[in-house]
């Protein structure tokens, strides 16, 4: 029986992961670049077991991120510790080519309490994870 080999080609665009805790330090000019990156999950703290639950995920609290074709959001994804929980995917030739601020929703059903962060993705600067936000779920 012949196996299926699949090979992985090394990439120059392999992306790195940062949070803005990388660049906090920074000027204002690093600071801005880094907000407008960093996905920030804003939910309440406290949820009903068994309740839909909905997180919004939002890039640029402050700064507005650029969408032209050669730079822009691709996805942003939803993760509760190392489970995914889900994924949009961002038609950015949908939204103009001004820069601009992003928020993705998303709806939990929560079974137990949550640690969630999320991770989105600039087709330019790579990916970017939030910091973690825990969710106390209760009956
Ligand atoms: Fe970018």
């Amino acid at each position: 029986m012949k196996i299926p080999t699949f090979v992985s080609k090394f990439s120059l665009f392999m992306p790195r992961l940062f949070t803005y805790s990388d660049f906090a330090q920074g000027s204002e000019i690093v600071r801005t670049y880094a907000d407008k990156h960093t996905p920030v999950v804003v939910c309440n703290p406290t949820a009903q077991r068994n309740v839909p639950f909905k997180v919004n995920v939002r890039i640029g609290m402050q700064a507005k991120h650029p969408n032209k074709p050669e730079h822009h959001f691709v996805y942003i994804q939803l993760w509760n510790l190392e489970t995914l929980v889900g994924e949009v995917r961002l038609n950015s030739a949908e939204l103009g080519e001004a820069p601009l601020q992003i928020e993705a929703s998303f709806e939990v059903l929560p079974a137990v309490s949550l640690r969630l962060t999320a991770v989105a993705y600039c087709n330019k600067h790579g990916l970017w994870r939030s910091e973690e936000q825990f969710v106390k779920v209760t009956d």
